[in-house]
């Protein structure tokens, strides 16, 4: 199987945690398309009720055509699980999102979730943290400042560019500045450094959060609790 192919396995998988009148969170990327390719089906063939908040407007988009009932996190009294991917998960548990720039809203969304999991092929699982850039969404007022702080302690920033070599916005209107750090020894001192910095709306590292990991492997999905 190729990384497309386990990512359907597992985004497939994923849903069979799903149960009726759930409300769900739905995050965002190329393996969650094909978890919510799969809800979609449920939804229309079994007649499955639940309720969908979305982390991005690619999600949403996806979601309302494939006819999922949505409501924003504000409108929902709880979520009872959110299914979303990570760009990197070590061997304790911790990840890296906001590879697809969603990374607010998926915190968010986490955050209020009575159970997370997430959902990856083999390739994400990595010893230590830090081998993929850690995103980090910036107001874009004095969002130079902050990058250049980022450089002066050793953090080497990038400003995230679309392909047409134009600054990244995100579906808030904010910047992204990816910190490409190899390896993050101590990824809760660093998220205290993050929280503390002005203008820094929120980053990628998705620590203490995740409950369930279902991992795309050769012989199958392997679920991790
Ligand atoms: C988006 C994310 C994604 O979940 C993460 O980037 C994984 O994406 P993919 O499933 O496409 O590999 O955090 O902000």
């Amino acid at each position: 199987m190729n990384q497309n192919q386990l990512k359907k396995l597992v985004g497939k998988k994923s849903v069979e945690w799903v149960e009726n009148k759930m409300v769900v969170g739905l995050g965002t990327g190329s393996t969650v398309k094909f978890m919510v390719d799969e809800l979609g089906r449920r939804v229309k063939e079994e007649k499955l009720d639940i309720i969908g908040v979305t982390t991005s407007n690619v999600t949403a988009k996806q979601a309302t055509e494939l006819g999922i009932p949505l409501k924003s996190v504000d409108e929902v009294s709880h979520i009872d699980l959110t299914i979303d991917g990570a760009d990197e998960i070590s061997t304790d548990f911790q990840g890296i999102k906001g590879g697809g720039a969603a990374l607010l809203f998926e915190k968010i969304v986490a955050t209020n979730s009575s159970k997370n999991m997430w959902i990856v092929d083999e390739s994400k699982l990595v010893n230590k943290l830090g081998a993929f850039p850690l995103p980090v969404e910036v107001v874009p007022y004095g969002s130079q400042k902050i990058f250049d702080r980022f450089e002066q302690n050793g953090l080497n920033p990038t400003f995230r560019k679309k392909i047409d070599g134009g600054l990244l916005l995100t579906d808030s209107d904010n910047y992204i500045i990816d910190l490409h750090l190899g390896t993050i020894d101590h990824p809760h001192e660093l998220a205290n450094y993050l929280n503390k910095q002005v203008g820094v709306v929120e980053h990628g590292l998705f620590l203490d959060t995740v409950d369930t990991v279902i991992v795309g492997r050769q012989d199958g999905p392997q679920v991790l609790q």
